[in-house]
């Protein structure tokens, strides 16, 4: 694995021993001294043109937790403000040597065009692009779906996918890189994905995704799910209305109080319920289910950390800079 840029070519080998890795990623975490020196003396930048709270601070704390020099680049207040371009910055970035770039852009595609540029050498990871790819979440919630599978099932966690397991993804699909991330790795790893939306807030084309689509939520349920999944309402990629009211969405599609007493009558004991975050509380999803027992929203950014470790681990410890560089004057000459 060179980059990670989508779980739409993530093959299954890569995102089962992602996962296993973060799996004993997570045992550091659990230590006194919350630290390995898998990636000392390697440099990862963070390089984030778009908001982010737990993202951001999630792959800082991943690269630090391998001992890698972490350099955070926000837009605001750099010379992107001032016009600079993709390219230029790439650039500047190059010069510093960084051996990983994890990158989150306004624009669908940025990744894409930084790995492929040829602009710099460092392995990118894709931090959010626009509303196309989030692939580190998908396997975070991956990661945080499989546990809990693996608890249901009484399985060992290492090494099992996730052949068997129901998942409704509800909400501003449109919108979401988080869906769409999932959508695709979920299909990978063998569980159903059923997504819930407005018509409104479904993106053109979804017929041919590996999945079912649903308008109804309760009929959703009422089938049977073990991770249920609600999506943000994404208001600040929304230039229309795309539903009534905050009040008619609630109620036809956030996760309420009365949908989250109702998994009981289904029988439904076990289902979690989870959110990328972050969260608005009383539209998409009601406090009581946010904080609920079955909630895995803080295990999922607990998660998100050791997922994140993996990722940079299995990107960069391989070979160094200075041996990539060798090894391609050695195939180029
Ligand atoms: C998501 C994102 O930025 O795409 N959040 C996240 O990474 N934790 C989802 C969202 O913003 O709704």
């Amino acid at each position: 694995m060179r980059h990670l840029l989508s779980t739409e070519d993530l093959g299954r080998g890569d995102a089962v021993r992602i996962l296993d890795t973060a799996e004993e990623m997570s045992a550091v975490g659990d230590r006194e001294v919350k630290k390995l020196p898998a990636l000392r003396g390697r440099t990862v930048v963070n390089l984030f043109f778009e908001d982010s709270t737990r993202t951001r601070i999630s792959f800082e704390a991943a690269a630090k937790r391998l001992s890698a020099d972490v350099i955070n680049f926000a837009a605001k207040g750099s010379s992107v403000s001032k016009g600079e371009s993709l390219k230029d910055t790439a650039q500047t970035l190059e010069a510093m040597s960084a051996d990983a770039v994890v990158i989150r852009h306004w624009a669908s595609g940025a990744p894409q065009r930084l790995a492929n540029s040829g602009w710099i050498d460092a392995a990118v990871v894709n931090a959010g692009d626009g509303t196309h790819e989030h692939p580190t979440q998908a396997l975070l919630d991956a990661f945080t779906m499989r546990r809990h599978w693996s608890r249901l099932n009484r399985n060992a966690s290492t090494g099992a996918d996730l052949t068997g397991l129901r998942v409704a993804i509800a909400g501003d699909v449109l919108h979401s890189r988080v869906a769409r991330s999932n959508v695709w790795l979920l299909r990978t790893l063998g569980a159903s994905v059923t997504l819930v939306a407005p018509p409104t807030l479904l993106p053109v084309g979804v017929e041919h995704w590996p999945c079912e689509v649903s308008y109804d939520l309760d009929s959703t349920l009422a089938k049977g799910v073990d991770a249920m999944m609600m999506l943000r309402v994404q208001a600040e990629r929304m230039n229309a209305s795309f539903f009534p009211s905050a009040r008619e969405y609630a109620r036809r599609w956030g996760f309420d109080d009365r949908r989250l007493a109702s998994l009981d009558s289904l029988g439904l004991k076990d289902t979690i319920i989870m959110h990328p975050g972050p969260m608005n509380r009383g539209l998409e999803i009601s406090s009581a289910a946010a904080d609920s027992p079955r909630s895995t929203v803080l295990a999922q950014v607990r998660n998100g950390v050791s997922v994140r470790m993996a990722a940079l681990y299995l990107l960069l410890s391989g070979d160094t800079r200075e041996e990539r560089n060798e090894l391609t004057k050695v195939s180029s000459s």
